[in-house]
């Protein structure tokens, strides 16, 4: 007989002592065949007790209550709705002959595996404490100033401005290279919103760029034909923003070359690449100016928070002045154009510093992960991995793959779905801008006949990352895989 599991002739004494034991707060009293007849808890007994029965009777004095079952192979997310509908926190499965297989509770069952969650350790708490401490609890301050050199240091860039998000710095670096109505300029199509939607704020308009197979991040082929367009049409666009996609960089030696040969600057939007490597040089240090994200899901945080990074000092000056609501050095609050409230607090740069002293190790952890998910899922049928090119290290900030339904025997939405039924939190790969009905009517420039980055956004599936699940939360994970796909 399972642990859980009592006769009903128990005495009171023994399912105490056996609820002691399991320390699970529940029994399930079973008939000689093992059928389910009733749950047991402590209060059950307790009042059993209070109205007279002694510790040497048996359980099957209490009255008799068919208990809330469930069938064999249902999903987590059902059982909690059994347990939601029913105002209970235990759930004997059940077999066809109503025995009991095991009992499901509420904690273990509601314990939701996320995409990417924050992963603190014990250094932020200190540096946020001497913040409080010094009361510097403002969008500038020493943590703010370390922060900013501690970045310069650890990727190798002059000059860096420690913001409040990732999208902050973008639309920055669109005010820095002098974006307004009526210019153009490219962009990645295979990302998140944020890549584009600063140029919108200027007023200018994105041309959205596929991607190539090798990177899944810009076709330096599809770039050269819209650049080739844009000249033919002159009008050349102002920038042009390359997105290092889950923590990838992009082939940034040809993407550049074809840059400069335009003459065109280019914004590289490492929000999701912080820790990556193109060539052996940090992600994020090789255009005019480079963005990264310190959003709760990224591979360190400050919970929001961004910096915009440059090897030229002047251009991260400006980036100060306009990001203080641009105030002219006068005691009176002289104003000659608008900027913005877009500085970091002290207290987040305290996170910061804490966080990137961990940067290394945070990027091993989901290289880590990667490779887990990679030798667990190996047998299967259809299911390939982002690649990386021999000359590039990925920060691996998501395990991204794409899934061939007529290999695997099921499509990625599928998948998806069953994970989420086991509270597993996956996605799809970024939808590209181009296909967003906000976007409607932009150009695109295809890498070849057909879309990369539609195909990616077809067949991709990104798997869960964070750097603090544990190997039990990956077993989750890739169990679940197994059992759905081929
Ligand atoms: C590629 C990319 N660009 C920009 C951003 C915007 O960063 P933030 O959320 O810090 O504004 C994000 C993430 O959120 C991102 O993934």
């Amino acid at each position: 007989m399972k642990p859980d599991c009592i006769a009903p002739d128990t005495t009171l004494r023994d399912a105490l002592a056996r609820l002691d034991a399991t320390g699970r707060g529940i029994l399930v009293i079973v008939s000689g065949a093992g059928a389910a007849l009733r749950t047991v808890t402590d209060g059950d007994l307790r009042r059993l007790i209070l109205k007279g029965s002694s510790l040497e009777d048996p359980v099957s004095l209490l009255p008799d209550r068919a208990p809330v079952t469930a069938p064999e192979g249902l999903s987590r997310v059902a059982a909690l709705g059994i347990m939601d509908e029913h105002h209970v926190d235990h759930l004997p499965v059940v077999d066809a002959g109503n025995r009991v297989i095991e009992i499901l509770d509420r904690k273990t069952l509601s314990k939701r595996i996320f995409l990417s969650s924050p992963h603190m350790g014990e250094l932020e708490r200190e540096y946020v404490d001497e913040a409080f401490r010094s009361n510097w609890i403002a969008p500038l301050g020493p943590n703010v100033d370390a922060f900013e050199r501690e970045m310069c240091e650890m990727i190798g860039i002059r000059a860096a401005a420690a913001l409040s998000s990732g999208s902050a710095a973008l639309h920055l670096s669109m005010r820095l290279l002098g974006v307004g109505a009526g210019d153009s300029v490219f962009c990645s199509s295979l990302t998140f919103v944020a890549s584009a939607a600063p140029i919108i704020y200027q007023g200018a308009e994105p041309v959205f760029i596929d991607s190539e197979p090798e990177t899944w991040n810009m076709s330096p082929i599809a770039l050269e034909r819209a650049l080739d367009a844009a000249r033919a049409e002159a009008r050349l666009p102002k920038a042009i923003i390359v997105v290092n996609l889950y923590g990838q960089s992009a082939d940034m030696d040809p993407i550049l070359q074809i840059a400069d040969h335009y003459g065109v600057p280019v914004v590289e939007d490492a929000a999701e690449s912080l820790g990556a490597l193109y060539k052996g040089r940090p992600s994020g240090t090789f255009g005019r100016l480079g963005v990264f994200s310190f959003n709760g899901n990224k591979i360190i945080t400050t919970s929001g928070g961004g910096m915009l990074v440059s090897d030229d000092p002047d251009l991260i000056d400006r980036a100060y002045f306009l990001s203080t609501q641009a105030r002219e050095p006068a005691v009176h609050y002289e104003h000659k154009e608008i900027g913005y409230n877009y500085r970091m607090s002290n207290i987040l740069a305290g996170v910061g510093r804490g966080q990137l002293s961990l940067l290394k190790d945070r990027v091993a952890a989901r290289r880590a992960i990667f490779e887990t998910y990679r030798s667990a899922l190996a047998e299967l049928p259809g299911i390939s991995w982002m690649p990386e090119p021999e000359w590039s290290f990925s920060n691996r900030w998501l395990t991204a793959c794409t899934i061939d339904p007529d290999v695997a025997g099921i499509d990625n939405r599928s998948i998806l779905k069953r994970l989420a039924d086991e509270m597993i939190e996956a996605r799809p790969i970024w939808k590209p801008l181009h296909l967003q009905p906000v976007f409607e009517g932009c150009r695109y420039y295809r890498h070849g006949n057909e879309s990369v980055a539609d195909r990616l956004y077809e067949f991709g599936l990104c798997l869960p990352s964070g750097s603090n699940m544990s190997p039990a939360d990956i077993a989750r994970i890739t169990d679940k895989i197994c059992s759905c796909v081929g």
